[in-house]
């Protein structure tokens, strides 16, 4: 486990410039609803063609019928507008929601998209990535991505559709009190632009402030026992306060720059509207200008000003998408996979047996790990891999696994290279039990089954009873359909080691690959466990990391690794009387015990 500490990883910061070909991507996600989306945009044209309509139909009501005294027709004007702002409601309505589907169905996609992505990638990402990060990559970016399409892009065809309509209508009732209206415009774009830049960079800083509260939290549930035991609680309390606190303080600052700029634009507003009245008191009089023109001319102001400053927020939103967007893509373009060959070879059976060739491995490219190591398994055998730790018995296991790609050398099953097998294949005949138990928050059977095909609960049961797991099993409070909780909390460890054994057996393999845990356990428990070993290894072909002397003992060949190199092989006699590495690691080890 990493260290518990705050220097968690961050995400680079954004770049200064924005990437818009990544929106021309985003597009293939709405694609599917390409459709809806005409349909949304339609939606959206006709609201904002009704908006500046009221205004308009505000003056003739006002000019022409009011202030000549003329109510006949009024009652119709009154009529026209409320069901003018009925009409719009309704439009607003269904707009809302059919961009709100749309969104929710396209965030959908992309989580699937990114899942699926991420279940194929090399362990290789996995052990250079924090969790976290991934976390926060299919759950807050997706989410950011929300807003652009529940709310964003449409909307912001609206406002610029509203403001182009009202500097129409407004053209057309007086050129003079259209100029004096946008006289205030420069000042206006100049807040925004100041705005923009602030926001845009105090959430860019939220954000990734965020993803390091995930990461933080992540290896602090990981390492829970660690905490407690170490007494790290009021440590890890004063680095969350830390980081909450900075939170904090950054979201103030957003909010700050919020309060400041709503205002202004209500000042400039206000302004645009002082001119307007200051104007109009001189030329109402003089019959240059109707108490009409005035009225519509302070809803058009209001109007106005109201869609240009939610423009500049959504440009914010659009942004942030469009960062949010980057990260998800570079997630989805990483390709650090251990893919198949194209021409790959299915396999049925294991014939005669996995040999290892000359094989070079390093995790990094740099660091050797393995180095030209050569052995074989011929049917039925068991190899026992022995060595002191670091030695490079497990990374023998993963070049094998095909969890990391090796670098020189081979490795054969039947002669041919496990690179020219389809791993699909390969994965269903090899049975691999890892040193550390993971078991899914799910029954005990189906920890055991894993959904597999042609699975059935007999053949669950008979595994578990053939490895001396049956009984503890059958004690749980609901039996094979006990929930073990997340992360098997409620098992010990000789009980889960036990149940990943029969996730083995279960399939019957053809190749068992065994890395055998060094944590002592009871000896009751030691003795069912090598029992269930011996079980499992019965006329088995296996390789298997070996701490246990029964093991060793058992094995075909026994195959001592020091420092990623073969040291020497040969039966456990024969090392013995050899009085080499293994004599030495043996008097170590076993000694004491025999
Ligand atoms: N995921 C990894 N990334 C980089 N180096 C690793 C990784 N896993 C193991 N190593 C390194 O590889 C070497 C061999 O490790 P390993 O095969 O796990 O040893 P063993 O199982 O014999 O104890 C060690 O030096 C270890 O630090
Ligand atoms: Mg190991």
């Amino acid at each position: 486990m990493k260290a518990v500490s705050l220097c968690v990883q961050q995400d680079p910061p954004i770049k200064k410039s924005v990437d818009y070909s990544l929106l021309r991507r985003l597009l293939v996600f709405l694609k599917p609803y390409r459709l809806h989306l005409v349909g949304a945009i339609l939606l959206t044209l006709s609201a904002s063609a009704l908006g500046p309509l009221r205004p308009f139909l505000t003056r003739i009501a006002v000019d022409d019928h009011i202030i000549k005294g003329d109510l006949s027709g009024l009652l119709m004007f009154t009529g026209l507008i409320l069901g003018l702002l009925f009409l719009q409601g309704l439009l607003q309505y269904g707009l809302s929601l059919l961009m709100t589907w749309i969104g929710q169905r396209v965030l959908l996609d992309i989580r699937n998209t990114l899942f699926r992505h991420a279940e194929g990638l090399a362990l290789r990402y996995y052990d250079t990535t924090p969790v976290g990060r991934i976390v926060t990559r299919v759950t807050n970016d997706v989410e950011v991505l929300n807003e652009l399409f529940s709310s964003g892009v449409v909307l912001m065809i609206s406002d610029v559709m509203v403001i182009v309509w009202i500097l129409t209508f407004m053209w057309n009732t007086s050129h003079e009190l259209t100029l004096m209206t946008i006289i205030v415009l420069p000042f206006l774009l100049v807040a925004s632009f100041i705005f923009r830049a602030k926001v845009r960079t105090v959430y860019d800083k939220i954000r990734r402030q965020v993803a390091q509260m995930n990461a933080f939290i992540n290896e602090f549930v990981t390492g829970i026992s660690i905490v407690q035991l170490f007494r790290q609680e009021r440590r890890m309390q004063s680095q969350f306060a830390e980081i909450n606190a900075e939170h904090r303080r950054l979201q103030d600052q957003s909010i700050m720059y919020y309060a400041t700029f709503f205002p202004v634009v209500e000042f400039l507003s206000a302004v645009s509207l002082s001119i307007i009245v200051w104007y109009a008191a001189g030329n109402i009089a003089s019959g240059l200008m109707t108490i009409g023109m005035l009225i519509a001319f302070s809803q058009f102001t209001e109007m106005f000003f109201r869609p240009v400053r939610d423009l500049t927020e959504k440009y914010n939103t659009l942004q942030s998408s469009i960062v949010a967007s980057e990260r998800i893509f570079a997630l989805l373009d990483t390709a650090q996979r251990v893919d198949d060959a194209p021409n790959a070879t299915p396999f049925s059976g294991l014939q005669h047996g996995v040999e290892f060739k000359n094989v070079d491995f390093s995790y990094d490219g740099t660091i050797p790990v393995l180095r030209n190591v050569s052995f074989s398994v011929t049917k039925g055998q068991t190899i026992a891999l022995v060595g002191a730790t670091g030695s490079g018995k497990s990374s023998i296991i993963n070049v094998l696994s095909r969890f990391y790609e090796y670098q020189g050398g081979d490795v054969l099953i039947d002669g041919h290279s496990i690179r020219s097998i389809r791993q699909d294949d390969v994965r269903s005949k090899i049975a691999i039990v890892l040193q550390d138990v993971f078991l899914f928050s799910r029954s005990v059977a189906d920890n055991i089954g894993l959904d597999r095909d042609g699975i059935t609960r007999a053949d669950i049961e008979r595994a578990a009873t053939a490895l001396g797991a049956d009984a503890f099993i059958r004690k749980l409070p609901h039996g094979y359909d006990t929930n073990v909780r997340e992360r098997g909390a409620v098992l010990s460890v000789g009980q889960k080691q036990l149940i990943s054994f029969c996730r083995a057996l279960v399939t019957d393999p053809d190749i068992l690959i065994l890395d055998e845990a060094t944590s002592n356990i009871d000896t009751e428990s030691e003795q069912i466990i090598e029992r269930s070993i011996s079980t499992l290894l019965e006329g088995r072909t296996s390789i298997v990391v070996a701490h246990r002397l029964s093991t060793i003992q058992r094995a075909d060949a026994i195959v001592v690794l020091h420092h990623g190199e073969i040291a020497e092989m040969g039966t456990h006699q024969e090392l013995l009387a050899k009085g080499g590495v293994y004599a030495k690691l043996h008097a170590l080890q076993f000694a004491a015990a025999s």
